[in-house]
């Protein structure tokens, strides 16, 4: 078996690095990866552990041993507004948590069940996007939140959608602010943006709170939404969630659904229109074709080359860029020694950019998936038990929203054409990207 190469960052130079790049853990991570290689064994007072770019260590962390490597204590940041659901539980609560939502997400008909809010809400962004000049971000998060939320409570979710929505901005203002602070691991510091985290998860708990209990009372008479479909399982499989369990599920998927889909529509929009090449052929591919459904077999027969360029993107760009593991016992694989409490960083967007792998990965270029890519090199929704549940819904919608943008309109960027990736907890951009029709 052949050894993993591993190198060692001191304390005093991870600390140095750290006041060099800012706290932005993307810009130290690219400056451990540039000065020490792809695999770093770190120490940092009680943290240490390793950042990990090797695809046979990601395999054995993701799937081959993955109950040894639960979601880290980091993940208990969002615990105010999700409680223990899904995303940061771990053994048993995990498991239960899965064995209700896996069902519902692979249900095949899910997806076309979805098709007219999917169609709805696509046609109120492109109606907004109408003027003269928009702001890209903002306005494909509204979109995606509008999905996401439609989808999960139904329509009848825009009465409160409003007030919903602001909750949500200002949240993810202060998580913003949390992952830009040194001091944010320590969430209990009654600091500004913890103390709004908290205050602005109750208000979403009390306003979905009787949004649930509403539904209880009047119950609609097929299954329409995926609240619905969470009340139905719970009482048939007897699993015996609390509503507030049920609640923080169904908050659970709007957090990881929305920004993660935004952000890449963000990311492949803004790379299409500095490429006119690309942009083109997708022009000229969308304007001869309309795909049956958006599932990846109709999508990829109709639209091949959007489908690459979608592929790219995740490539360049997975919205979720570093997830973290904490060890649970000591284990060695090959040459490494994991030892208990260590964290380990996987960060797809450097395990995306390794030349190793994948040549020129600056660049962005969709033929790279004009051939077949393993799995163990691409991995933008991650592997293994832990994968992604969302991940054909959000590929459904991002198919949808790009041919839909794409066929309609010919845009241009107006400000912002050199805005780069900031790494907070989701791939972020640097600044504001105005867009202009031509
Ligand atoms: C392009 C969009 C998306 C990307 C790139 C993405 C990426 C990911 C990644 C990498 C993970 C694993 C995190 C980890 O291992 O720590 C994950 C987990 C998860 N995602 Fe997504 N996601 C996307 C959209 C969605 C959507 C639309 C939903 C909801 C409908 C969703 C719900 C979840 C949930 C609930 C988990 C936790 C699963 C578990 O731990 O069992 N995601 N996502």
């Amino acid at each position: 078996m052949d050894d993993i190469s591993i190198s060692k960052v001191s304390n005093l130079k991870l600390t140095s690095l750290m006041y060099r790049s800012n706290f932005d853990l993307l810009e130290l991570l690219e400056k451990l990866t540039k000065n020490y290689g792809q695999n770093v064994k770190y120490g940092f007072g009680a943290f240490s552990g390793y950042l990990i770019n090797d695809p046979e260590v990601v395999k054995y962390i993701q799937m081959e041993n993955w109950q040894n490597f639960p979601k880290s204590r980091r993940y208990l940041t969002f615990s105010p507004l999700i409680g223990k659901s899904i995303l940061v539980a771990n053994g048993e609560e995990w498991k239960k948590r899965r064995q209700i939502a896996q069902p519902i997400f692979q249900q095949r008909d899910l997806l076309l069940r979805f098709n007219d809010i999917l169609d709805v809400s696509t046609n109120e962004l492109l109606e907004e996007i109408k003027i003269k000049e928009f702001n890209l971000f903002s306005s494909l998060s509204l979109h995606t939140f509008r999905v996401i939320t439609r989808i999960t409570f139904g329509d009848t979710i825009d009465e409160i959608f409003d007030e919903f929505h602001e909750c949500i901005l200002k949240l993810q203002k202060a998580c913003i602010k949390r992952a830009l602070s040194p001091l944010a691991i320590m969430d209990h510091l009654p600091l500004p943006s913890n103390v709004i985290f908290k205050k602005e998860s109750k208000k979403v708990h009390k306003l979905l709170d009787n949004y649930i209990q509403d539904r209880i009372k009047h119950p609609n008479q097929a299954p329409k939404d995926l609240l619905d479909r969470y009340l139905i399982a719970n009482k048939k499989d007897s699993h015996g969630f609390s509503l507030e369990d049920i609640r923080n599920e169904l908050v659970t998927l709007i957090i990881a659904g929305n920004e993660t889909s935004a952000l890449t529509l963000f990311w492949c929009i803004l790379e299409v229109l500095k490429a006119p090449l690309i942009l083109e052929k997708i022009r000229s591919e969308v304007s001869n074709n309309t795909p049956t459904t958006f599932s990846d077999k109709d999508f990829s027969e109709s639209c091949p080359y959007l489908d690459k360029v979608i592929h790219e993107t995740l490539r360049k760009y997975p919205a979720v860029w570093a997830v973290s593991r904490e060890v649970k016992e000591n284990v060695k694989f090959k040459n490494i020694q994991f030892k208990k409490n260590e964290i380990i960083i996987i960060s797809p967007y450097f395990f995306h950019r390794n030349p190793k792998f994948w040549p020129s990965p600056e660049v962005f270029n969709p033929e790279r998936f004009s051939k077949k890519i393993s799995d163990d090199i691409f991995i933008p929704f991650t592997r293994g038990p832990r994968f992604c549940i969302g991940k054909a819904l959000a590929l459904y919608e991002i198919r949808q929203t790009l041919f839909s943008i794409f066929k309609t309109y010919n845009l241009k960027i107006k400000n912002g054409s050199d805005c780069k990736p900031l790494g907070l907890i989701n791939l972020y951009p640097s600044k504001e990207v105005i867009l202009e029709h031509d």
